[in-house]
Order: structure tokens, then sequence, then C-alpha cells
């Protein structure tokens, strides 16, 4: 069969960077495939390489290969977490002259903190920055009612994390994945899991950089907090005023709404003690509300969503506050 090849250096680059992490006959089955379709081979395939690619992780059914969305600069402050990130970019990129001065990959942050102040937005950001793919683990794909299978689907999502490396492995609400290690519930099989987990974070070979989450310190196994696990544990607070009013900004722009039309000064005011998604809740609310009543958004009816919210820091105050203490000790801020 004849084909035309319509790549430059660069894309043929891309596109075989692209193909990393698959096998011989993977690589060859795709690119047959999209070669059939359309007789040639353009840059446009690009695209498709990564969605087969999907596939191919998915069809493992715990890791999901997520597409990368928002970037750092979607995100207000965060601005220790951020240069922390930042300053390992350059090892990400070229990672052989890394090791040649002495730094090896760096393995993962786990970034703890009060519900909705920007974790997972956090996880998928370092993906986007980094210019790496991003791999979610769902531990609920990981049970399995059958003796020996839940370990095994473990170990298969982490062999295809390292083939597909260097990634970033984004494990959401860590605490639940392995809540009931250490308890007999299961018959010891979060155990057993977790126990290969904590020594795969350790040997690990391949450039995965893990971003763990966890809202919930109480429900973590200690572990976790063990110095050499991760190169860092972070802890993502509350919005203060300057954030607030960032993340009004954000979010304002990002529905086509010119923030200086707002008296931000006062909205950032009323939200003293809301996170991010409950700022982020009150201009969606707001926006139903003024389009049903078919006028724009303004600072009234923000102001009005706003009274009728009562925020999860004020619901979980003694836990949060407990979350604090605990993480003043322990943590770096990430702010
Ligand atoms: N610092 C921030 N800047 C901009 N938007 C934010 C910020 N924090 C939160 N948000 C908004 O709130 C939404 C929810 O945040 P995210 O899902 O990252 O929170 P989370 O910490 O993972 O919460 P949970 O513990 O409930 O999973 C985000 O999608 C974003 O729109
Ligand atoms: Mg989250």
């Amino acid at each position: 069969m004849k084909a035309e090849v319509k790549l430059s250096v660069e894309d043929t680059n891309r596109l075989l960077s692209n193909l990393k992490g698959l096998t011989l006959t993977e690589a060859e089955k795709i690119i047959t495939r999209l070669i059939i379709e359309d007789g040639a081979l353009d840059a446009r395939d690009i695209g498709r390489v990564i969605d087969a690619k999907r596939e191919i992780v998915e069809r493992e059914g715990v890791l999901e290969y997520y597409p990368a969305e928002e970037g750092m600069s979607d995100i207000a402050d965060l601005s220790t977490l951020k240069s922390w990130l930042s300053r390992r970019k350059e090892i990400i990129v070229d990672p052989e002259k890394a090791s040649r001065f002495g730094l090896s990959f760096p393995k993962g942050v786990l970034l703890l903190g009060v519900p909705g102040c920007g974790k997972s937005m956090a996880a998928k950001a370092v993906a986007k920055e980094w210019g790496l793919p991003l791999l979610k683990m769902d531990p609920s794909g990981l049970y399995n009612k059958y003796i020996g299978e839940s370990e095994k689907n473990f170990r298969r999502a982490m062999d295809t994390a390292e083939k597909m490396s260097p990634v970033v492995l984004w494990i959401d609400e860590i605490e639940k994945a392995f809540s009931a290690a250490g308890g007999a519930e299961d018959g010891g099989v979060s155990a057993r899991i977790f126990g290969t987990f904590l020594s795969w974070l350790q040997e690990r070979n391949g450039d995965v950089f893990i971003v763990a989450t966890a809202n919930d310190v109480e429900k973590l196994p200690p572990e976790f907090l063990r110095k050499g696990r991760f190169d860092e544990i972070f802890f993502i607070d509350l919005p203060d005023e300057e954030t607030r009013k960032s993340i009004f900004e954000i979010h304002l722009r990002k529905r086509g709404k010119d923030p200086s039309r707002f008296d931000l000064q006062s909205l950032v005011h009323m939200t003293e003690g809301f996170s991010g998604a409950e700022i982020e809740q009150v201009i969606v609310s707001g926006l139903y509300t003024s389009y049903s009543a078919k006028k724009e958004l303004d600072t009234d009816t923000l102001t009005r969503e706003i009274s009728a919210t009562r925020p999860l820091s004020e619901i979980m105050a003694e836990k949060i506050s407990r979350l604090r203490e605990w993480a003043a000790e322990r943590t770096v801020s990430a702010h």
C-alpha cells in the first residue's frame, strides 16, 4: 500500500514520542489504521495516536487518560507550590541532562487540604505545565471480588504507568483508596495493595511523577507521611482575601464577564471562609438566576447567592481547624 507522509521533522518527533509506551504491535496497528483511513499520515494524526493510546490505557479499567485542560495560570495563588513545580520543570524536560548533574526525576507530591480549594485542579495543571500525559488512578477500579485479582490490577496499573513514562500519575483522594488498610474488613486486600504501593513508591522504575491528593488526614495511613515517600507534602488552605479576588476574576472572565463591572471588594469581603469551588458555584448560580430574569449578571445577584450559601468551612469548622493544626507541624504551606 502506498501512503503519503506529510509530516515535518517536528511532527515526526511528536508522533514518535506519543507512540512511546506502546508495544511494537500496538504501534503498528495504530499507524496502519491511521494510514488506511485517508491514505496519508499527517499532523492531524498525532491527536488520533493520543486517542488510541488512551483507549489502550483505559482498557485496564484502573487508569484514566486525562487530556490537558487548565494550566497554572487558571489557578489563583498556590504560589509556593507553583514555584516548587516550576523549579523542577527543567529536570522533567531533560531528565538525562539533570541526571548527569546528579539530580533524579522527582518522585511526587502529596496535596492535603480543605475541600474545593484546588487540589484536583493543581494535579491537572502539573501535567499541562510540564507537557506530560496525565493518568488518573481510579481506586474503585482496583478492587475485585476474586482473590488475588485486586493486587494484580494494581500491579498492572503501575506497569502501565511506567510504560507510559514520563508521565504524571494522579491518585485522587488517596485516603479512600487505602482507607481500609490495617483493618480486617476486606480480608486484608487493601492492606496488601497498600504495602505493594508503598514499596512501588520506593523502588519504581521509570519517570512517574505522582500527585496524590487527600482531604482527610485521619484516614491517611501514617506511612505516607514518612520522609522519602513523596518529595514534599503541601497543605492547601482556604483562600485569603487577595486570592478570593483572583478567583472571582478568573471565573468571571472564564464566562465572558468583565470583572471590573463588579464590586469585587464587597464580594471578597462577603466570601470570607468560602472555598474556590464555592465562589465558582456562586457565580454559576448567579448566571442561572440572571439568565432566567433576562438581565446581566451583577454584584447584587452575586451578593444574594453568597448570602444563600453556607460554606463548608462553617459546617465543618472543627474538622478544618483540626486539619490546620495537624498540617502546621507536618506540611509545607502551598500558598
Ligand atoms: N485557587 C483557585 N483558583 C481558581 N479556581 C479555583 C481555585 N480553587 C478552587 N477553584 C475552583 O474550584 C473548583 C474545585 O476545585 P478542585 O476540584 O481542584 O478542589 P479540590 O481541592 O480537589 O476539592 P475536593 O477535595 O472536593 O476534591 C475548581 O475546578 C476551580 O474551578
Ligand atoms: Mg478533588
